[in-house]
């Protein structure tokens, strides 16, 4: 699970433990996710693809609350088969996924372009009009693909759009995307198209290891986040039980993912947001631009009440900490530990969170040397064993895994 604003390092986290599970599988989100992994000299984006496509014998299922945009998942899937991967015996696609059509896509972008100054700052994937069409019992699924109306339900939902479309007053073209759209449709009848509950719940039966992959991060939670400024789906682990089918008492260790600062990319509350000199160095070290849009992200500090918030709502078992890196060369490292909101101390993530709230910080000395190469704790010096002991401390969950570099191999479990 992430637990910021997304692009915590998912992927790579994923990447790490396939090693320890048969199936991945991917639970919410879609294309609006960009997983970055970085192995044997190589690097690769992943959007809808399960990060433990790479790892041979691994199963890696696209779960039913999922949003599939074949034009993408097709691209994807060409591009890691021009690796020499076998995809098409690895992955599997829940035939209760839902399908971005190419007007879900426009009508991102005109619900965006109509809200101006307030705008979410979607992906501008579809994922928001997707979603809507989900839960107003209008979309169309995977398993419709296989359905002889499928096309004529298609126009129908296109229609419907096309009306909605008027009402923006917003021009548009989808001809050439629509004919990627049935290629990719054509392309994802290759694969098989699963009742991945069933499939999920069998591999559980028979003790097989399911690691769920996360996609955006706690605070984009459709429920819990910074609404409005947030993701259409539930990114909380309670989106494991609808999105794949898991009941609650099946899930096991929940880990959960943070960075040893905070990103985040489009709008809406940041309280811990830089807007000087450090915030630029914590971009530039940190490589900080959209692993999807490109759009550099907004860099501050480690928010500890947020990441609290997060801990609590996923119940998370074991904390790992992301790019602890990029701040090796700071004199002082700041993490807010409270927020002071109407000229009052809270630690609890406030509901008036977009009215303002001024962080409080403790400051912690920087440990101002490289620590790429370490592999061991005990090697880590004082300084940064003190900041991450205060952040399990503060949390009340261990820190089990310090990513300290992209690869794989810069990691050190605990
Ligand atoms: P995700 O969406 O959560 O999978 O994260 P992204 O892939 O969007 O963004 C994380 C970025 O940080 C990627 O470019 C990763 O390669 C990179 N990254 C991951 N872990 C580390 C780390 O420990 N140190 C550094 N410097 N970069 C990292
Ligand atoms: P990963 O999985 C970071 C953000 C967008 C926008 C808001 C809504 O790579 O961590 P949407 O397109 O979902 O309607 O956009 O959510 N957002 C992400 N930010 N990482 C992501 O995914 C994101 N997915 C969506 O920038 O602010
Ligand atoms: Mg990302």
């Amino acid at each position: 699970m992430g637990l910021q604003w997304g692009d915590e390092g998912k992927g790579k986290v994923v990447d790490v433990l396939t090693p320890n599970y048969k199936v991945i599988a991917r639970f919410q989100g879609g294309p609006n996710a960009g997983h970055s992994l970085h192995f044997n000299g190589t690097s690769f984006v992943l959007h809808t693809v399960p990060s433990g496509i790479f790892r041979d014998g691994s199963v890696n299922v696209i779960g039913n609350g999922v949003v599939i945009d074949p034009v993408i998942l097709a691209d994807e899937i060409a591009q890691i088969e021009k690796t020499g991967v076998d995809v098409r015996s690895k992955l599997f696609i829940s035939k209760k996924a839902h399908l971005i059509l190419p007007t879900h896509r426009i009508l991102d972008a005109a619900s965006e372009a109509a809200k101006g100054g307030s705008k979410i700052g979607s992906t501008l994937k579809g994922i928001g009009p997707t979603y809507m069409d989900k839960t107003g019992r209008n979309g169309l699924r995977v398993g419709d693909i296989l359905s002889p109306e499928f096309k004529e339900r298609y126009e129908r939902l296109k229609a419907k759009h096309a009306d909605m479309l008027r009402q923006y007053n917003y021009e548009y073209d989808i001809t050439e995307y629509e004919k990627e759209w049935f290629a990719g449709i054509e392309k994802l009848r290759q694969f098989p198209f699963i009742e991945s509950e069933q499939v999920v719940n069998d591999y559980i039966d028979h003790d097989v290891a399911i690691l769920a992959e996360g996609a955006q991060g706690s605070m984009l939670d459709i429920d819990f986040g910074t609404y409005p400024f947030v993701t259409s789906s539930n990114t909380l682990c309670a989106g494991v039980c609808t999105g794949l089918g898991v009941a609650p008492g099946r899930i096991g260790d929940v880990y959960g993912i943070f960075k040893a600062y905070c990103t985040r990319v489009g709008s809406g509350p940041f309280p811990t947001e830089l807007f000087d000199q450090t915030g630029e160095t914590l971009r530039q070290v940190g490589r900080e631009f959209g692993a999807t849009t490109g759009r550099p992200r907004r860099c501050g500090w480690l928010d500890l009440v947020a990441l609290k918030y997060s801990v609590m709502m996923n119940g998370v078992s074991s904390l790992i900490m992301m790019k602890a890196d990029v701040l090796n060369d700071f004199d002082t490292i700041k993490v807010a530990v409270a927020y002071k909101l109407n000229g009052e101390e809270t630690t609890q993530f406030p509901y008036e969170i977009n009215d303002g709230v001024e962080p409080v910080y403790k400051e912690f000395k920087g440990w101002k040397c490289n620590i790429n190469d370490i592999r061991k704790y005990e090697d880590f010096p004082a300084e940064f064993k003190e900041y991450v002991e205060f952040i399990e401390t503060t949390c009340g969950v261990p820190v089990r895994i310090i990513s300290v570099g992209p690869d794989r191999e810069e990691t050190i479990l605990r």
